[in-house]
């Protein structure tokens, strides 16, 4: 790589959900971005496989995008979170709450996917104990699940590595049902898989063993995004959704990656056919371009906040964020819904499906790969990992895309992809090539 040493910064900065000491000695640097395409600081371009980190769908440098943020960067920069709000802010609650299930109709935002479920969990608490139900303290997450990094978030998470050097400082009262996936049962499988709903029968064993009364809510995505693109057993979220409502407990959806048409409808939610209570959001709501998220919950939770029985000048929730709504991040969001709404781009995911399908399941049989899976604008290969080594085999296919000009996600030995929604179809095949010619040639170093 030429011009390396320029590179500064290397002793100062701590890079999140990195081996540091690995980049250190391999820094990468993406230098400007545009379209579907990054530029690296050694002049090479590189296909977005994964739309930033599921954030950017609709791509890199549009114009309205890069004129809402000049605009509104001239008339109002920021605006207080507490007591005040800015029409730009109320007016995408509107449009965000209008994309939802009709009966979700409350939007509060955050800065990130994180803030959002913790302030879904504590939305969630609030909710059963100004209902009478202060004894509904327990959360109900699972295996693989990922919700972010703040304490709540983490705790109800179930990748492993989030967790494991975290247990003492957990939230209490955590339980997991088990997650989806098994190998045997769906290897291969393109779309939802037949089997596995059985398992959402696990939360009744879960209900039998804490009791209803001590469980606030479950926590699940509708398709598991971090640990690489797990897709809901066909029937599984519908059964979830009924144990809950029998037995009073919330479902939140955590739709940080799925919503805003990463599955070819506005929430997962609505391609399920599944309504939860409370919907977490964030990553495509700005396009990824401006930090923001949120939660969208149904009316009833609202207004048990609002009908508690405290005076009129009483705030109802004692939880906010400086930035939350902030109006750069709002006027971000207005566009990139303009932009989806504009140019068909749900639409356009919906129609791609199939092709990354193709693309992905055309490489079944190539050495190493033991399983292939998609839905909507996503898809996930594992790779056989190196006995005694595992995540190596990942890393030399995630480094070796690089060469083929694709920036890979690379989860453990997994390799996922999310490409954007302007992706043209040939885009979509040739990064299946692409992959694969990567694949082949890390099968053939062998397990060195
Ligand atoms: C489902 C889900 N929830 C929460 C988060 C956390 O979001 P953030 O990184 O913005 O805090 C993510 C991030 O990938 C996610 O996929």
């Amino acid at each position: 790589m030429n011009a390396r040493h320029h590179i500064t910064g290397l002793d100062h900065y701590w890079l999140p959900f990195t081996p540091n000491r690995y980049f250190n000695a391999h820094p990468k640097l993406l230098v400007s971005a545009k379209g579907a395409y990054y530029t690296t600081d050694d002049g090479r371009e590189l296909f977005d496989c994964l739309s930033g980190l599921w954030c950017c769908p609709l791509g890199h440098g549009h114009p309205k995008i890069v004129e809402a943020l000049t605009r509104q960067a001239q008339t109002l920069d920021y605006s207080p979170a507490f007591q005040f709000c800015n029409p730009v802010t109320l007016s995408l609650a509107d449009r965000v709450a209008a994309m939802a299930p009709a009966e979700l109709t409350r939007v509060f935002f955050t800065n990130s996917g994180s803030e959002a479920v913790d302030t879904a969990l504590k939305v969630a608490y609030g909710f059963h104990r100004l209902s009478g139900e202060a004894s509904r303290m327990r959360f109900i997450g699972r295996e693989r699940g990922y919700h972010g990094v703040g304490f709540g978030g983490m705790s109800v998470g179930g990748m492993v590595g989030n967790r494991k050097m975290f247990g003492p400082i957990m939230i209490p009262g955590v339980d997991h049902l088990p997650h989806t996936y098994n190998l045997s049962q769906m290897a291969f499988s393109k779309g939802q898989p037949t089997w596995g709903a059985h398992l959402a029968d696990e939360l009744e064993r879960l209900v039998a063993l804490h009791d209803a009364s001590t469980i606030a809510a479950v926590i699940v995505e509708p398709m598991q995004g971090s640990s690489a693109v797990v897709v809901p057993p066909v029937g599984y979220l519908q059964k979830l959704r009924e144990i809950c409502t029998k037995h009073g407990i919330l479902l939140i959806f955590d739709e940080v990656i799925t919503g805003f048409g990463r599955l070819g409808e506005n929430f997962g939610a609505q391609r399920f056919g599944v309504t939860p209570d409370i919907i977490t959001f964030a990553k495509g709501v700005t396009n990824g371009i401006i930090p923001m998220g949120g939660i969208i919950v149904r009316e009833e939770i609202y207004q048990a906040f609002m009908g508690a029985g405290a005076p009129p000048h009483a705030i109802e929730l004692f939880h906010g964020y400086t930035y939350s709504g902030h109006p750069m991040a709002a006027a971000v969001g207005h566009a990139a819904l303009d932009i989806l709404a504009g140019e068909g781009l749900i639409q356009r995911a919906r129609a791609l499906e199939p092709v990354l399908e193709g693309a992905m399941h055309a490489l079944k049989g190539e050495p190493g790969v033991i399983d292939i899976r998609n839905m909507g604008l996503a898809a996930a290969i594992d790779l056989d990992p190196i006995p005694g080594k595992p995540g190596l085999r990942g890393m030399k296919v995630f480094e070796r895309g690089l060469e083929e000009g694709l920036l890979l996600r690379l989860a453990g030995d997994s390799i996922a992809v999310g490409p954007p929604f302007i992706s043209t179809d040939d885009e979509i095949v040739q990064m299946g090539e692409g992959l694969r010619r990567a694949i082949k040639h890390v099968m053939q170093l062998g397990n060195a």
